[in-house]
């Protein structure tokens, strides 16, 4: 299962993802990935050290994936939103293809840091392509998890990546500015069928609740407090799940198990990557490739657990 943290700079996306993703770790496998501008989510989760960006082997990425498929002449012919198609290379949650390490019991995949050049460029989508290519040809289950820490506001619907999880926690603190947010990507949500869940951070109050309650109504799933446990580990003290006070680590159950309840939609699934590539090779693709590249499309491939082959 795939789910995405969203929200405002500043909201505590990175927070609630490591903690999440550690969380999840007792579950089932975890795959955390820092798709954010600023990369932190491998501070928050204790890594010394990151593994080589997935940003920076695009090129192999796309070779590696397109195995060989017939409707995929060559890696350059290949975009961020290329579907798989019969003879492509799905993946699981831990092909050792993608360079991931491991800290606090999860594998960690970085998209890399993004320079000054990359910002309001191609680059940075680019990068964050990576992801997209992954997550379109990741078979993932049940009790696995992957967990992606995106960048901040409304850049996060940009691409088609939003459309990739099977759930998006929307990251809200208690003000007006917290929850402007939320209505900006419930309006895309709503026209792309893509579910999406509030999440209440730095709530001080049952004002702070009310007010969010009153703001987003039900999709208000689950709120955290201000955790001393969590500013201490930013001052460098040693940070483990059992340091989270009760009432969050109840919150971390309750997004887990929303996670574990939803069902997963492979038809959904496939059809808006087929519907975002179409967008795209009519946007910019075509006419960088020179190609029509809707014919990458393979109208006889299923996604689902069944089309998982090895090797
Ligand atoms: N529940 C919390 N308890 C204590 N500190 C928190 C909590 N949530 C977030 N913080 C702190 O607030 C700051 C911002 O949080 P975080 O970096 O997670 O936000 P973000 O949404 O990822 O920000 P950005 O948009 O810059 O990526 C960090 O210093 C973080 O430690
Ligand atoms: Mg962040």
């Amino acid at each position: 299962m795939r789910v995405a943290f969203v929200g405002k700079g500043g909201s505590g996306k990175t927070t609630l993802s490591s903690l999440f993703a550690r969380h999840a770790a007792r579950q089932g496998p975890v795959v955390a990935i820092d798709a954010d501008i600023n990369q932190h989510l491998g501070l928050a989760l204790g890594a010394a050290e990151t593994p080589p960006p997935l940003g920076g082997m695009l090129i192999d990425i796309k070779d590696y994936l397109r195995g060989d498929n017939p409707l995929i002449r060559d890696a350059a012919s290949m975009v961020k939103t290329t579907p798989p198609g019969r003879g492509s290379r799905l993946v699981r949650l831990d092909d050792p293809f993608f360079p991931s390490c491991r800290v606090a019991g999860v594998s960690l995949m970085v998209t890399g840091p993004f320079g000054a050049d990359d910002l309001g460029v191609a680059c940075y989508h680019s990068k964050v392509g990576a992801v997209e290519l992954y997550l379109n040809h990741l078979v993932d289950g049940p009790g696995e998890y992957v967990v992606v820490d995106m960048t901040a506001g409304a850049d996060s619907f940009a691409s088609g990546l939003f459309t990739r999880f099977d759930l998006t926690y929307l990251v809200a603190e208690p003000t007006r500015q917290g929850v402007s947010v939320y209505r900006q990507y419930r309006d895309y949500a709503a026209d792309f069928d893509v579910r999406i869940a509030v999440v209440g951070n730095k709530v001080q109050s049952p004002d702070d609740e009310a007010f969010l309650r009153d703001e987003v109504g039900d999709d208000l799933i689950a709120c955290f407090a201000h955790s001393p446990a969590v500013r201490a580990m930013e001052q460098g003290r040693p940070f483990g799940l059992a340091d989270l006070e009760p009432a969050n680590l109840r919150s971390l159950d309750t997004l887990l198990d929303r996670l574990d309840r939803q069902r997963k939609d492979w038809e959904k699934f496939g059809r808006q990557a087929a519907e975002f590539h179409r967008r795209n090779a009519r946007a910019w693709a075509n006419r960088a490739t020179g190609q029509d590249l809707a014919a990458q499309i393979d109208p006889d491939f299923v996604y689902g657990p069944a089309t998982v082959t090895t090797g």
